[in-house]
């Protein structure tokens, strides 16, 4: 059963940042050298803070905490016939500026091998958003359901490693990730969900409440596409966020 997960195709739409300037992001970190033997401390501190800021408002009341994300559809193709695609509708995410930036390591001495990790630990996450579900098979009429959601994650923690390299553009150096890994582990996970007209509710509750006991088969299972997933959207923020700034004024010699 849990070998679904395996076949969700994560559609995440391009993720863009309007809302953070160049100035703003490596006025966080401009303070930091590189060449210091306090850099990681440095780093530590000026990361915190940039979280710590997460939730101000930024530009049109927009903030990444909380952060809405633009819809999100999950499709599981069961295989000739049978299909089921979930769309998740507006999104957000709470709790980013909770993150806590526990510990950074990094070499930075070579530019065709950065490396940076950085311990992260959030007691308190949720998403919450509508739902709208439908499963067609050739046999029997469509089903569909709809409603709200509430997923929350407890105690999350994890290593975010960047691995990444400078490239040149003028003869200026820049940077450029090349990956973004990070494989959460989670204290505890709830899902809440109510269905509006679910055609089948006692089932809802019975998926629910076997999801709440055994999520972490499911969250095992699923973590290989999380991480692919996080990769993507985590790597295409910084690009977006980091990429018009020279190397050497987000971490200076
Ligand atoms: C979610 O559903 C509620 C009630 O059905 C509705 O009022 C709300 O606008 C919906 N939100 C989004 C983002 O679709
Ligand atoms: C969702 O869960 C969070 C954390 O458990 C809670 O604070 C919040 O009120 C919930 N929201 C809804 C709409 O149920």
């Amino acid at each position: 059963m849990f070998g679904l997960y395996y076949n969700f195709l994560f559609l995440t739409s391009a993720a863009v940042i309007t809302a953070l300037s160049p100035q703003q992001i490596s006025s966080y970190s401009e303070h930091c050298k590189r060449s210091s033997p306090k850099f990681n401390k440095c780093m530590k501190n000026a990361l915190q803070l940039f979280v710590n800021d997460l939730n101000k408002d930024v530009i049109d009341g927009e903030t990444f905490d909380p952060w809405v994300m633009p819809e999100l559809p999950l499709i599981y193709d069961a295989g000739a016939s049978d299909k089921m695609s979930v769309t998740l509708l507006g999104v957000s995410l709470h709790g980013l500026s909770n993150l806590v930036i526990k510990n950074v390591r990094s070499n930075l001495k070579d530019k065709t091998k950065l490396r940076m990790e950085i311990d992260l630990f959030n007691n308190l996450m949720y998403f919450n958003g509508n739902y709208s579900a439908e499963l067609t098979s050739n046999t029997e009429v469509p089903v569909a359901a709809e409603g709200t959601f509430n997923i929350t994650l407890v105690d999350l923690k994890g290593t975010l490693i960047l691995k990444g390299r400078t490239v040149k553009r003028n003869n200026v150096d820049y940077l450029q990730i090349d990956r973004a890994s990070i494989k959460p582990e989670l204290g505890n996970l709830y899902i809440d969900v109510v269905g509006e007209n679910d055609p089948y509710p006692e089932l809802t509750a019975l998926v629910m409440s076997l999801v709440n006991q055994y999520w972490r088969l499911v969250y095992f299972e699923a973590l290989p596409i999380i991480e692919e997933g996080l990769d993507e959207i985590i790597r295409s923020y910084v690009d977006q966020a980091l990429s018009n700034i020279p190397f050497d004024i987000i971490v200076p010699a």
